[in-house]
């Protein structure tokens, strides 16, 4: 029976998982160990991040492998991702699965972390079939992807600048919160003013016209406006939670209006969002709300959308599948690119 071991360590999870994808509940464990250390800081440190991998590696791979009840002898194959992500921290994982699959005498797969991040939702909803549009949102990259197929992607925007995690993790800084930002700003925006701060909506008059910029996506002049405010506020504790909500009403207001944009350009009755900012809450659903009659929107659970090992394990035994390897000179790569993944043709369809 099919048996995989995922791990990630692309940033500050140290995370593995097991998954049986032929059973009925096919996550059979998923250990996350988030690392504290970097809330001191503000940001990840990558030096820090790759020694905290280092330490606990061990001690997450068999908790995994306790939690699910299974020995070395019953895995199948281990996904681990590869790329993209910080190179050092990447490459605990590499080397450690690379070191398993050998030991066990199984083949090693690496895992791009946002094909992990597309597959999340198949852990819940076991039904998900392309052809849907999958926004991916995380604190590192902010990508409208077209999935006509599982490996077979068409990039339909990025960020041209900061990801869309990335600017709730900046703003909340400005707002003298901790780090991450997305769930803080989530929390204070809930109670904050709708009325009192209206900021721009980078980039949606794009929508209109087809072509490159159509899908793309910008928060730094979104995230200039916010701290200009800061800056003209007389009484920052006053006005912090109806700067929060400003600000997330305009960052997930540009995610919706493209992601719907694309879904209705292609026809498509599925969206699907992904990576750590598709734990907001208020995302899901005012995509819903605008969505509502013409397509259906699946979001995983948030500890399936945040840096976890299952979803790499989705993704790998997917491939692993199709009769996919990686060679034992497997490396990790910070820029890995996304294999299946197409140019857009044009731009004239969209
Ligand atoms: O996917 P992820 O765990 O790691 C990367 O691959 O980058 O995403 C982390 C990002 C952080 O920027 C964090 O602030 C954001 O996801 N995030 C959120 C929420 N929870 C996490 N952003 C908005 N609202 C949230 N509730
Ligand atoms: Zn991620």
């Amino acid at each position: 029976m099919t048996c995989i071991l995922g791990i990630e360590t692309s940033c500050d999870e140290t995370s593995a998982a097991v998954l049986r994808p032929d059973t009925p509940d096919p996550l059979a464990s998923l250990v996350i160990l988030s690392q504290d250390v970097h809330r001191i800081f503000g940001g990840v440190v990558p030096e820090l991040a790759s020694r905290e991998h280092l330490k606990t590696i061990t001690a997450v791979v068999d908790q995994a492998m306790a939690d699910a009840d299974v020995s070395g002898d019953a895995v199948t194959g281990v996904a681990v991702t590869a790329g993209p992500g910080l190179v050092g921290a990447l490459l605990v994982g590499v080397m450690y699965g690379k070191t398993l699959a050998y030991a066990w005498d199984v083949p090693v797969l690496g895992v791009n972390h946002l094909e992990g991040h597309l597959f999340a939702p198949t852990l819940e909803f076991p039904d998900l079939k392309p052809p849907f549009v999958s926004l991916l949102v995380s604190g590192g990259h902010t990508m409208l992807l077209d999935v006509r197929d599982w490996g077979d992607y068409r990039l339909l925007g990025q960020t041209l600048d900061d990801a869309a995690g990335e600017a709730f993790d900046k703003v909340a800084k400005m707002l003298g919160l901790g780090y991450p930002g997305g769930p803080v700003i989530e929390q204070i925006a809930a109670h904050g003013d709708p009325g009192r701060f209206r900021f721009p909506r980078p980039m949606l008059k794009d929508l209109k016209k087809p072509g490159p910029r159509r899908f793309a996506f910008s928060f730094s002049g979104l995230k200039t406006s916010v701290l200009r405010a800061v800056h003209q506020s007389a009484d920052l504790e006053a006005d912090r939670a109806d700067l929060a909500r400003g600000f997330q009403d305009a960052a997930i207001e540009t995610l919706v209006e493209k992601t719907a944009c694309a879904a209705e350009v292609l026809g498509y009755s599925q969206v699907t969002i992904g990576g750590g900012v598709a734990c907001n809450r208020a995302l899901e659903r005012q995509m819903a709300d605008r969505l509502a009659g013409l397509a259906t929107v699946t979001v995983a659970s948030p500890k399936l959308n945040t840096d976890n090992a299952a979803m790499i394990a989705a993704a790998g035994a997917w491939r692993l599948a199709r009769g996919e390897r990686s060679g034992w000179d497997l490396e990790p790569s910070d820029r890995l690119p996304l294999s299946g993944l197409n140019p857009s043709p044009g731009h004239q369809d969209q």
